[in-house]
């Protein structure tokens, strides 16, 4: 079921018209025909915000509440399944029964949090991936949060075992060698590199350095011998809400 709010902002209309349900159907409908021995999910998570925002006029993409929708293949046949993640702010949300927090672009005057609110919304809606036999589902400005992968329940958010605090990238890469994540996190003008074992999930190694302004640094590179980090400072709202940059920067750790 979709909505109809009143509005002609193009990111709650058309393709982004928002779904208001969690849903799950079994033994889909198949074209052709799915191999026996293939077994595995393919998961993705996007922006759909739960309520109506405070101002619909001023709603961006980017604000949607994250919900994650699994495909799940075995033994020839084909489930899905959708479940909004179920974060700590959306909990408050839910509670109150409407949008209380507001959008990052202006997105209306916020309502009333209560005690103990998270002060800022993580929509969890920007990658999601299995690490620790979890789902983790990545947002740039909070910690990410962990889901059953099969089930799509919410844990909680999650910090490598206590070995991150507040936010971290959501464009994660795999060591193709060894299985383990490497990361960053972009905090003012600090960043700071992880590595997390494959096994158990640890961070294991970490290195911080200070670019001297703060960044919003979306993505980085990695080879055998170097990680390398592009930084965008000073970033401004463009006029059409868009976040732009100049004076770029390049380090190389
Ligand atoms: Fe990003």
């Amino acid at each position: 079921m979709t909505t109809d709010w009143p509005t002609d902002n193009k990111f709650l209309r058309g393709p982004f018209t928002p779904w208001t349900e969690e849903n799950e159907a079994y033994d889909l409908e198949v074209q052709g025909e799915i191999p026996a021995d293939l077994a595995g999910a393919l998961f993705r998570t996007f922006g759909n915000p739960r309520f109506q925002p405070r101002n619909t006029d001023r709603y961006h993409w980017w604000e949607g509440d994250g919900m994650v929708c699994g495909i799940y293949l075995r033994e020839g046949k084909a489930a899905y399944r959708t479940r909004w993640v179920d974060t700590d702010s959306m909990k408050i949300e839910v509670q109150a029964g409407e949008a209380v927090y507001s959008g990052f672009v202006n997105g209306g005057t916020p309502g009333r949090l209560p005690d103990g609110a998270p002060p800022a919304k993580n929509v969890a809606n920007t990658n999601v991936g299995v690490f620790d036999d979890r789902l983790l589902v990545y947002y740039e400005g909070g910690l990410p949060y962990a889901m059953d992968p099969e089930t799509l329940k919410t844990f909680g958010t999650y910090d490598f075992h206590g070995g991150i605090d507040i936010l971290c990238t959501a464009h994660y890469k795999i060591d193709p060698d060894s299985g383990d994540m490497l990361f960053f996190a972009a905090t003012g003008p600090t960043i700071t590199w992880y590595r997390a074992d494959a096994k158990t999930a640890e961070i294991i190694e970490s290195h911080s350095f200070d670019i001297g302004v703060p960044v919003l640094m979306h993505d980085f590179a990695v080879s055998d011998h170097y990680a390398v980090f592009f930084g965008s400072e000073k970033p401004t709202h463009g006029p059409t809400g868009v976040l732009a940059a100049d004076s770029p920067q390049l380090t190389v750790l």
